[in-house]
C-alpha cells in the first residue's frame, strides 16, 4: 500500500519512483472532470489578476505556473502564504491556492483573507476533504496518493503536471505534449539516477552550494536547493544565473559547488554564467533538459532528452530530488524524517 515501505529503504525513494504514475493519474484525473476544470480555467481567464498562494515546495510549483502565464501577458502574482498581508485582492481577482496537504495554516489563513475580500478561490490539493478544498470555490486535486516522506517529491511533480495542463488550457495550447508527461518523468529517473548519486555524494562533503537557473530553471533551482537543505542539511541558495554576478559570485572559490539547472531555453547565457563560475574554479555540475550545456569534459552533466520544451520542469524534478536524496544518504541521514520539519505545518 501507499503507506508501507514494500521493500524500499525509504519512502522518499519509493515516492520518487511513484512520481511518473502520479503525474499521469493527476493529468488524467483532471481531464476526466473537464467541466470543473473548465470552470476554474474560465474564472482565471476572466480575472484581472491571479494570485498564486502557497508555501514551501508548493510555492515553487506555483512559480512555474506564474512564469508560464506572465510570459503571455497575464498578470499573475505569486504570494508566499505567510506574506499574504502584503497583497490586497478584490472581487476581480482569482486566488489559486496550492497545497499538498490542504492543511497548511499559512495557506489556509491567506485564502480565507482573500476570500473575505471577495476573491474567487481555486484550490489544488492532494487529499480529499481537506480544509483548503473545503473553503475554496473550486477544488481541484492532484492524484499522487499519500506522501509519507516529509520532503515533497511526487506531489511536487504532480503539481507541476497539473499546472502545465491548467496553464496550457488558459494559453490555448494543444495538449498533445502532455501525453508524454509520464514517460518524460520515468525516463528522466532512469537516465539520471546514476549521475545524481555521483553528484549527491560529491556535494555531501560540502557545507554550501548554489543552484543557478534561468527562466523556469529558477523555480526548479529553488526547489533543488530547498530539497538539499531539508534532508541533507547542506546550505544551498538558488539564484537566477544572471543575477549571480551581482553578489553571490563573491563566495565562489576553488571547488565551491555550483549546480546549473538548464531548461534548454537559454543555453548561451547559461554557458556564459557557467564559464564565469569555472574561471573562479568552482566545481560545476549541470542538470539539463532539452539541450546540453556542457562546455568541457570536466563538467558532470545530467542530460535528459525531451520532445517538447514545455516538459522541461517535469524532466528536471527527478534528478534534483535524487541529488538531495543521495547527499542525505551519504551523510547517514534518514531522508524521510528530517529534523525540525513537519509534513504538515498547522501553526503560523
Ligand atoms: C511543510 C513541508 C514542505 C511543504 C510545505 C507546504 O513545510 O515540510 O515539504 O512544501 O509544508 O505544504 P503543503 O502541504 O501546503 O504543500
Amino acid at each position: 500500500s501507499a503507506t508501507s515501505l514494500q521493500g524500499y529503504e525509504s519512502f522518499m525513494m519509493k515516492e520518487i519512483r511513484e512520481s511518473w504514475g502520479a503525474v499521469r493519474d493527476t493529468i488524467v484525473g483532471l481531464m476526466n472532470d473537464m467541466e470543473k476544470l473548465g470552470k476554474a480555467v474560465k474564472a482565471m481567464d476572466k480575472a484581472r489578476r491571479i494570485l498564486v498562494v502557497a508555501a514551501g515546495t508548493s510555492y515553487h510549483a506555483g512559480l512555474i505556473f506564474a512564469s508560464r502565464l506572465m510570459r503571455t501577458g497575464k498578470t499573475v502574482i505569486p504570494v508566499i502564504a505567510s506574506e499574504y498581508e502584503n497583497v490586497k485582492a478584490g472581487g476581480e481577482d482569482v486566488v489559486l491556492v496550492i497545497s499538498q496537504s490542504g492543511e497548511t495554516m499559512d495557506s489556509l489563513l491567506a485564502m480565507k483573507s482573500f476570500k473575505n475580500s471577495g476573491s474567487f478561490v481555486v484550490s489544488l490539493t492532494n487529499t480529499l476533504g481537506n480544509s483548503i478544498s473545503y473553503y475554496s470555490d473550486i477544488a481541484l486535486h492532484t492524484r499522487a496518493g499519500p506522501e509519507i516522506g516529509v520532503a515533497a517529491t511526487k506531489t511536487f511533480t504532480s503539481q507541476v503536471g497539473a499546472l502545465l495542463l491548467i496553464s496550457s488550457l488558459m494559453i490555448g495550447e494543444n495538449l498533445d505534449y502532455l501525453k508524454e508527461a509520464e514517460s518524460t518523468v520515468s525516463s528522466s529517473f532512469s537516465k539520471s539516477i546514476g549521475y545524481a548519486e555521483k553528484i549527491g555524494v560529491d556535494v555531501s562533503k560540502k557545507q554550501s552550494l548554489y543552484y543557478l537557473g534561468k527562466g523556469l530553471g529558477v523555480p526548479m533551482a529553488m526547489e533543488g536547493a530547498l530539497k538539499i537543505k531539508e534532508i541533507a542539511y547542506i546550505h544551498a541558495e538558488a539564484y537566477p544565473a544572471g543575477e549571480s554576478k551581482h553578489g553571490p559570485i563573491a563566495l565562489v572559490e576553488k571547488d565551491f559547488p555550483v549546480i546549473f539547472v538548464n531548461t534548454g531555453e537559454h543555453v548561451d547565457e547559461l554557458r556564459n554564467n557557467l564559464k564565469e563560475m569555472q574561471s573562479r574554479k568552482a566545481r560545476v555540475y549541470v542538470v539539463s533538459a532539452g539541450s546540453e550545456l556542457r562546455s568541457d569534459q570536466e563538467v558532470t552533466e545530467i542530460m535528459i532528452d525531451i520532445n517538447d520544451a514545455r516538459l522541461a520542469p517535469l524532466a528536471l524534478a527527478p534528478p534534483l530530488q535524487l541529488i538531495a536524496y543521495y547527499a542525505a544518504k551519504e551523510r547517514g541521514l534518514n531522508p524521510d524524517r528530517p529534523r525540525n520539519l513537519a509534513k504538515t505545518v498547522t501553526v503560523r
